[in-house]
């Protein structure tokens, strides 16, 4: 291979590379020499990660070979702008304002704004945001609106109408509901924070390299996977297949559900061996001395297959005549009903008003900006440690102990610094994956998949199609409710119960809806597989309850708001789980986001006056906190000789702050002491060192670490408490021989809680409800059908907040993400949909900046310090409020999401000719009336 050297000025020093002219780009040079701040994640120019400046131009490095840069070309990576001892204005700004989440964007940001900031030393708001869109910086996780805040405080101090002191966050006296910034935000801002694909860098010697086969049809029997020729190719230490996984080579999928049909529950394997059951499965395993050999080997793995029909919806998986996905279970294999009051039909029939629709959702992609990465080996101690960016470290390594052939004590996983997740990253197949290479091979192992890998490698949400009727009086009262949805989780999912739970559960939540007959189905089919995404189930059902309320609003003449206002729950009353709820704040959540709705409703309405195809959507929502009655979680604090506090828990990180959130409730748990943040130490999500914490899922972490803290501070304080009540010393314990190290622990085992009833969906199954009422004012242009979201609100109840950066950062993002799930994200094409790009990621210019977060703090008095959840509450309904806002600007309604402008467009088309494109109503497997019939008569 023939190298070229070349000097080149970076960060102000010169410095000689030396590079394949064929191949080397300016960013792989660059990570090559260790300035790693500069992050790969699309690697073709879509994600703005890798953005350094190249002889005062900003370009995206990803995309620009090194042959074709000049010599003594001067570079400016984000590692040149400043350092943690001296950051650059931009960089406080970043931390102070909240504008780093997972952070894996946040340098490419960084020197974008930078190069912004040369050219234009005092932009508006609107040239921030153009800015961004023209070069491409996408982020994921913040949805952009502190991003632009960062930038604007950050170029006044470089204008000097500021200084950066008073733009450096100053600790309050209580650090409950401060801004206090998150701790690992200051490496991340100086590009020195080691992602997974950072640490396979800087591996020890004698790693191999890993590189995935993957199927590219979504079934069939495998006759052969032909490894010859990819074993002889150079470098290559061994290529794997199912057989040579150490254990079972299955990752149970457990469903949990009582009403579960067939003789198994769907499963995955490690490696598939025998059937492939969706695109992206991996069939064989590369491993060789270098990342280009293993790619090159995997090239030469050959599939010899023979094809099987696959169902690629789950309207066909459900047909009477479909073959069955696995040969032990039915396609349709839970039902979980929902039933409450009287029998519906009747009242449907004497009701004033009924609407009936049929509703679809996508399979929604998580799209965070970094890849699937791992790294896997054998520690000191002989345990399998495994580095990966895994959301749920205790219960990862219980289920994947037998597919691999060890026990969970010798399973040690440490959560790398992860560039966002959103859910996917429950599924620990890759961790399997990569530790069945250590136990082959018995060296270091490390995997990078690309991002076409990781796309059809990883679950995505599960899509839906759903039926459903509302009926109400005259008086706009709601007399009852039916819905029948089919979830659609691929060939195997993680948690069905708990999925069909939030959907069938969170149905209307927070109306008060006296009689229902429901029932939520799930389906295998051969699409993506099913997994945890923010929200949960609840985006699905929504996309069906809260259309129905507008339709049935409409139907009735009663304003949407007013509709649903009438119809809020008031104390004493239940939800459709037959339980009363938790709190009742829907009301007051509603009165303080009337005005703004009348606001939106009359600029809509004067816009549409003037032509403009204008309108206002509401939606009412929420969710959950916790994973019910079965929920527990550990932490673990330790008095230091310096008198400082170690906290050990896995609240695994995905960008969502489970740092902050340790930190905030460590200080104030031990407020008696004095203890200040700067006195606190984290130690985060090693099994091997913490305690386990339990799934960052489930808007549960802050509740459930919270409590836990607070038992863990109160053991500590009584152990150093001295008769006096003043307070020993780490000498003085260590003297007395008084342990310095406690456990805190938290548990819902005896809480009253009821999971929900698999015959009738009964239930009251977590200690409190988070609420949400969200408006968006939109703006439809009839040429093209492009919506554009102008402005947004979320009046919320997530009790008192802990960390006010941290939960407006999840309220940002979630909005965010749910207009791209209203308007533009998809995985429906598993060949097509493989970068973030085309799978319809918002950018910065498809955001509103004009959104608002109005936080109801109603203290919770089961919750730690009155505090809830948060996250889930944010993307749960939100993507109706645009939906709805679309019916309102143009009269016509979008019943299978996405709402992509050929969609809108069509439907417009439709309507000036007359006609309306809502979809008949679905065939799901069988009658809604006649299925609950059979489980009445046949509960389990
Ligand atoms: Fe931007 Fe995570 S903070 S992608």
């Amino acid at each position: 291979m023939p190298l070229e050297r070349l000097l080149l000025n970076i960060n102000g020093v010169e410095r000689a590379v030396v590079f394949d002219p064929e191949k080397d780009t300016l960013a792989v040079t660059l990570r090559r020499m260790g300035l790693t701040g500069t992050k790969l994640g699309c690697k073709i120019g879509v994600c703005g990660s890798c953005s350094v400046i190249l002889d005062g131009k900003l370009i995206r490095s990803c995309t620009k070979k090194l042959k074709n840069v000049p010599e003594r070309s001067e570079v400016l990576t984000i590692e040149g702008i400043g350092t943690p001892r001296n950051l650059h204005p931009l960089q406080q700004a970043f931390i102070t304002y909240g504008s780093v989440q997972c952070g894996f964007c946040s340098p490419g940001f960084i020197v974008s704004a930078y190069a912004l900031l040369q050219e234009n030393p005092a932009p508006s708001r609107e040239e921030v945001r153009a800015w961004f869109q023209k070069n491409k910086n996408t982020c994921r996780c913040t949805g952009y609106k502190q991003i632009v805040d960062a930038v604007m405080a950050a170029s006044k101090v470089m204008r000097g109408e500021a200084t950066i002191d008073e733009i450096t966050y100053i600790h309050e006296s209580d650090i409950y509901g401060s801004s206090h910034p998150r701790p690992a935000a200051l490496a991340k801002v100086c590009g020195v924070c080691d992602y997974g694909d950072d640490i396979k860098l800087k591996m020890p010697e004698g790693t191999a390299h890993l590189a995935v086969v993957l199927s590219e049809v979504p079934h069939a029997k495998i006759i052969d996977i032909d490894i010859s020729e990819a074993e002889k190719m150079p470098g290559v230490y061994k290529v794997m297949l199912g057989k040579d996984v150490k254990g079972s080579n299955i990752m149970p999928n457990h469903t949990g559900h009582k009403r579960a049909l067939g003789d198994d529950e769907p499963y995955s394997s490690i490696i598939v061996d025998k059937v492939i059951r969706k695109c992206g499965e991996v069939v064989a395993l590369v491993a060789a001395d270098t990342e280009e050999h293993t790619r090159a080997a995997a090239k030469k793995v050959k599939q010899n297959l023979e094809i099987l029909p696959a169902y690629m919806d789950c309207l066909d998986a459900v047909a009477p005549d479909a073959l069955r996905i696995f040969d032990e279970i039915p396609n349709t294999h839970i039902l979980q009903p929902q039933l409450k009051g009287e029998d519906t039909k009747e009242i449907m029939e004497n009701s004033d008003f009924v609407v009936e629709g049929s509703f679809s959702s996508q399979h929604q992609p998580h799209l965070p900006i970094e890849p699937e990465v791992v790294q896997a080996y054998w520690d000191t101690e002989g345990n399998m440690t495994i580095q990966c960016k895994a959301q749920a470290v205790g219960f990862s390594r219980f289920l994947m102990s037998a597919g691999i052939g060890l026990t969970p004590d010798k399973i040690r996983i440490i959560v790398n610094p992860t560039g966002g997740s959103f859910g996917y990253s429950v599924f620990q197949g890759s961790y399997a994956l990569v530790a069945t290479a250590v136990q082959n091979l018995n060296m270091p192992c490390t995997l990078t998949m690309s991002y076409e890998e990781h796309q059809h490698y990883t679950g995505k949400r599960t899509g839906s199609h759903s039926n459903g009727r509302l009926a109400c009086n005259k008086d706009g009262k709601i007399t009852a409710a039916e819905w029948d949805i089919v979830l659609d989780h691929g060939p195997y999912a993680l948690v069905l119960a708990h999925l069909l739970a939030s959907c069938t559960a969170f149905a209307y939540h927070g109306y008060n809806i006296p009689n229902v007959k429901a029932l939520g189905r799930a389906v295998s089919t051969n699409h993506a597989h099913g997994v945890s995404y923010r929200g949960f189930g609840s985006p699905q059902i929504y996309t069906c309850t809260e259309a129905l309320m507008d339709m049935l609003a409409d139907k009735a003449g009663i304003d949407p708001f007013e509709f649903r206002y009438i119809n809020m729950a008031k104390p004493g009353e239940t939800s459709v789980s037959s339980s009363p709820y938790r709190e009742y704040p829907m009301i007051q959540i509603m009165d303080i986001a009337r005005p703004i709705y009348l606001e939106y409703k009359a600029s809509a309405e004067k816009a549409r006056a003037e032509g403009i195809l204008r309108g206002v959507g509401v939606a009412q929502g929420g969710f959950n906190v916790t994973i019910g009655s079965h929920d527990s979680a550990e932490v673990a604090l330790e008095l230091n000789a310096d008198g400082t506090i170690t906290h050990y828990n896995t609240w695994e990180d995905m960008g969502q702050g489970g740092d902050i959130g340790t930190l905030t409730h460590t200080v104030k748990a031990l407020e008696p002491l004095g203890i200040k943040p700067e006195q606190v130490h984290l130690v985060l999500n090693d099994t091997a060192r913490c305690p386990d914490t339990g799934i960052a899922a489930a808007s549960r972490s802050h509740y459930m670490a919270g409590f836990a803290t607070l038992d863990a501070a109160r053991k500590l304080m009584d152990a150093m408490r001295k008769p006096d009540g003043s307070y020993r010393t780490h000498a003085e314990m260590v003297a007395e021989g008084i342990p310095v190290k406690y456990i805190g622990r938290h548990d819902l085992h005896n809480d009253g809680l009821r999971e929900q009833d698999p015959n009738t969906g009964v239930g009251d199954r977590t200690p409190t409800n988070m609420y949400c009422v969200n408006l968006a004012e939109v703006e439809v242009d009839p040429l093209t059908g492009k919506t554009k979201v102008l402005r947004m609100v979320a009046v919320s109840d997530c009790g008192v907040i802990g960390n006010l950066l941290a939960v407006n950062g999840q309220a940002y993002g979630g909005l965010s993400h749910c207009i791209g799930f209203a308007l533009s994200e998809d995985y429906l094409d598993v060949r097509k949909h493989n970068n973030i790009d085309v799978c319809g990621i918002p950018h910065i210019q498809d955001i509103p900046d004009d959104i608002k977060i109005i936080h109801v703090e109603n203290p919770r008095p089961n919750g730690p310090q009155g505090s809830s959840g948060c996250s889930e509450n944010f993307q749960a309904s939100a993507h109706m409020a645009v939906i709805n806002g679309i019916f309102n600007a143009t009269g016509v309604r979008i019943y299978e999401l996405p709402a992509k402008p050929e969609k809108v467009k069509a439907a417009l088309e439709a309507k000036a000719r007359g006609e309306n494109l809502a979809p008949k109503k679905y065939f799901l497997g069988s009658d809604l009336y006649e299925e609950i019939e059979n489980i009445k008569n046949n509960p389990v």
